[in-house]
């Protein structure tokens, strides 16, 4: 049974999101870009409800909501829990106010805290470890969506907290490639520590050979994809990647844009600057990293080719920025592994049910939380997705 966090642990974490919140604006916090993104307050709410919901209505004796109405209107996508306020509507909630949404976390908090010290939490241990889980996911999110809030404003504001996600690491140069012969591994989650239900059972994948990029792509080597006229080309392109781009009329990644002086710009959370040529690419859909690698003679890894190398890279030191810089897709849609089994009750909404349309990424931004990330760790988005920041590492068969 896992352990129950101590109050230090969960007001750590919880702490940390307020401080992401922190340099916004009311109305910053209020406003949604697109469907796919979440406010600010909605985040901060919802990672809330997760712990009032889940954890205090399991353990307080005399639980009552903060507030009835929260129930819906910060229930994410949990049909077990009930009704739910519609996704893309959730930019229209000018009330509750922000101030009244930090009440509530502040009121959920003293009472999380009161339950973990008096050990009432005991039995749901699992389910506060994977609140905080939760609650670091939605960190990351808050600023995914609140990039691309700013950068719908034409004035291109910097997040005043953007120090709080350095800027990307130069990727070292050159590209190398690092081999592995073929062979029966295993994937998925080992060891004690936690992971979400989609990383089990470990299980064993045959491989063929192949070879893994030694780094990420750069926004110089992706430019000279454009400049050979990358996106004009429907022959490097999947077919419903083509349609894409040619719907959305992209022409380069989303935060890019053309100086006045013919050099390219990029959108940062610092606000806009200079694309650095050296960076690893970042905020490429699926479709954008699948026609770059086969514009550049590669491909995509699987994500078994991933992990196998993910979890032998500390003796592979010419393997670098597998974790920390850029979520990296890969060629795999998001199945359930062999023996797969969601959890019981409305837990087991959490990962499960989205094992559709799919694809999964591996590794981790500079925008993940220190230490949430794992070689296990599976995240997913759909293949057109490019607000999150997934960058991309290049394969070769053989
Ligand atoms: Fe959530």
């Amino acid at each position: 049974m896992r352990a129950l966090p101590s109050p230090h642990e969960y007001r750590a974490v919880r702490e940390r999101t307020l401080a992401l919140a922190a340099p916004l604006s009311a109305e910053d916090c209020c406003v949604q870009s697109m469907p796919d993104a979440s406010p600010t307050k909605w985040h901060l709410g919802h990672t809330a409800w997760f712990f009032e919901t889940f954890v205090l209505a399991a353990c307080e004796p005399d639980f009552r909501p903060f507030d009835a109405d929260f129930r819906a209107l910060f229930n994410s996508y949990y049909h077990a829990v009930g009704a739910r306020h519609p996704r893309p509507q959730r930019g229209l909630l000018t009330r509750p106010a922000l101030a009244r949404v930090l009440d509530y976390r502040a009121d959920v908090d003293q009472r999380m805290a009161r339950v973990l010290a008096s050990g009432q939490a005991a039995a749901v241990a699992e389910v506060v470890v994977l609140g905080l889980q939760h609650e670091q996911q939605h960190q990351e999110l808050l600023l995914t969506d609140i990039k691309h809030l700013l950068w719908c404003n034409p004035l291109a504001p910097a997040y005043a907290g953007a120090d709080s996600v350095p800027p990307l690491r130069p990727t070292p140069a050159p590209l190398a490639w690092q081999s592995w012969s073929a062979g029966v591994v295993e994937i998925g989650h080992v060891g004690q520590g936690f992971c979400y239900d989609n990383e089990l059972p470990r299980h064993r994948v045959y491989l063929e050979p192949y070879a893994l990029a030694t780094r990420l792509v750069t926004n110089g080597e992706y430019a000279a994809f454009i400049d050979a006229g990358g996106y004009a080309d429907p022959a490097l392109w999947l077919s419903e990647g083509w349609d894409w781009r040619n719907a959305q009329g992209r022409e380069h990644p989303l935060y890019w844009q053309c100086g006045e002086d013919g050099a390219w710009q990029e959108f940062t959370l610092g606000g806009r600057c200079t694309l650095d040529a050296h960076a690893p690419l970042v905020h490429v859909s699926l479709y954008e990293a699948d026609a770059y690698a086969r514009w550049s003679g590669a491909r995509l890894p699987t994500e078994a080719e991933w992990e196998h190398a993910a979890a032998q890279a500390p003796k592979l030191v010419q393997l670098s920025q597998l974790e920390g810089d850029v979520w990296q897709w890969t060629s795999s849609s998001y199945s359930p592994y062999p023996g797969f089994q969601a959890g019981p009750g409305a837990i087991g909404e959490y990962n499960g049910k989205f094992m559709v349309n799919q694809y999964v990424l591996r590794g981790g931004s500079s925008a993940t939380p220190a230490g949430h990330g794992r070689a296990s760790y599976r995240n997913f988005f759909p293949a057109s997705a490019c607000w999150q920041f997934s960058g991309i590492r290049l394969a070769r068969s053989g």
